[in-house]
């Protein structure tokens, strides 16, 4: 299949992917992931405030960059909160012919001096402003600890003088990019941020992190991943109102969003008779699958 069949645009160099928004399907990423309706309020009011203020209100007054960063550790649903997030703003702005620009920050690194930084310069100076000059734009640095890496911390001896270059780069050019672009939003990740560079942070207009699931959410998790597979296995979609369910979003709990829906296809794996007929699958399966997931990562910590 051609790239154009793939609804995949040509793209530059560090940019993986670009969408057209709104997009139904970034929209069931945003509803996927369960967190309290309090954060993912907080999170689009900030996007939507990026476009209704910054074109109003001179930097001198609010100093805006248009960086919103999301932190948390792995598996807490920030990469689908930030591609969910820009089908929302783009709903918002009916009209608005928003897209979607997915940076691809391992693109960008590279091996000989000065390459990444004068990769860097291209994908924001050209690449970027250019998208954001015909229309509003979103931009999606997932993993922003390659391209930002904190320079405090950056050894000279491990680390060439082409990471810090590409720290300094990226800071020039958000400097740049906010000055000269109003319609323009970018999302950062991480789950690493002590690693993202001071001067990258002091610069996020919100950074909210991303917490693991609780009791309730653990639940509501289970719950839609049962109710999703009961769209293939009826059976198993009934086991989402079992009264079983607290005990297993009881042992669930410490687990991260990935690793609950992992544990659930761990149960269906529980022996070959039921990876064969995945709806013989009981919740004493799921029970046991939750808590070898919990000691697992018990133990991982541990170690
Ligand atoms: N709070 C949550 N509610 C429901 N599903 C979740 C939640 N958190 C994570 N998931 C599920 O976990 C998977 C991974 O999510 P995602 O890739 O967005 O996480 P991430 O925080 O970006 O992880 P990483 O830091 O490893 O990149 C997705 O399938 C998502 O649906
Ligand atoms: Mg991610």
């Amino acid at each position: 299949m051609s790239k154009r069949e793939l609804g995949i645009d040509e793209k530059p160099k560090g940019i993986q992917a670009i969408r057209a928004l709104p997009d139904k399907a970034l929209g069931a990423l945003w509803d996927s992931i369960i967190i309290e309706k309090s954060l993912k309020d907080q999170l689009l009011s900030q996007a939507v405030l990026n476009f209704t203020l910054r074109s109003k209100v001179p930097r001198t007054v609010v100093p805006l960059h248009g960086v919103i960063m999301l932190t948390g550790v792995p598996g807490t649903g920030k990469t689908s909160l930030a591609r969910g997030l820009a089908h929302r703003v783009a709903t918002a702005f009916p009209g608005g012919r928003f897209r979607l620009l997915e940076v691809e920050p391992h693109s960008l690194a590279s091996a000989a001096h000065g390459k990444t930084q004068r990769a860097v310069t291209d994908l924001f100076a050209s690449a970027i402003a250019e998208a954001a000059l015909a229309d509003p734009v979103i931009v999606l640095l997932d993993e922003v600890e390659t391209l930002a890496a904190d320079r405090a911390k950056l050894s000279m001896d491990a680390n060439p003088v082409d990471v810090h270059r590409a720290t300094d780069a990226v800071l020039v050019q958000l400097d740049a990019l906010a000055e000269a672009h109003q319609n323009l939003l970018f999302v950062a990740t991480s789950n690493f941020p002590q690693a993202v560079d001071s001067a990258f942070l002091s610069r996020c207009d919100l950074i909210l992190e991303v917490p693991l699931p609780g009791r309730e959410a653990c639940a509501d998790i289970l719950k839609d991943c049962l109710t999703g597979l009961g769209r293939a296995y009826p059976a198993i979609g009934k086991l989402a109102l079992a009264p079983e369910l607290a005990a297993v979003a009881e042992a669930c709990v410490g687990l991260d969003g990935r690793a609950i829906r992992k544990m659930v296809a761990n149960a269906l794996a529980a022996n070959p008779d039921i990876a064969m007929n995945p709806e013989r699958v009981t919740m004493d399966n799921i029970l046991a699958a939750a808590r070898a997931a919990r000691a697992a990562r018990v133990k991982g910590a541990g170690a």
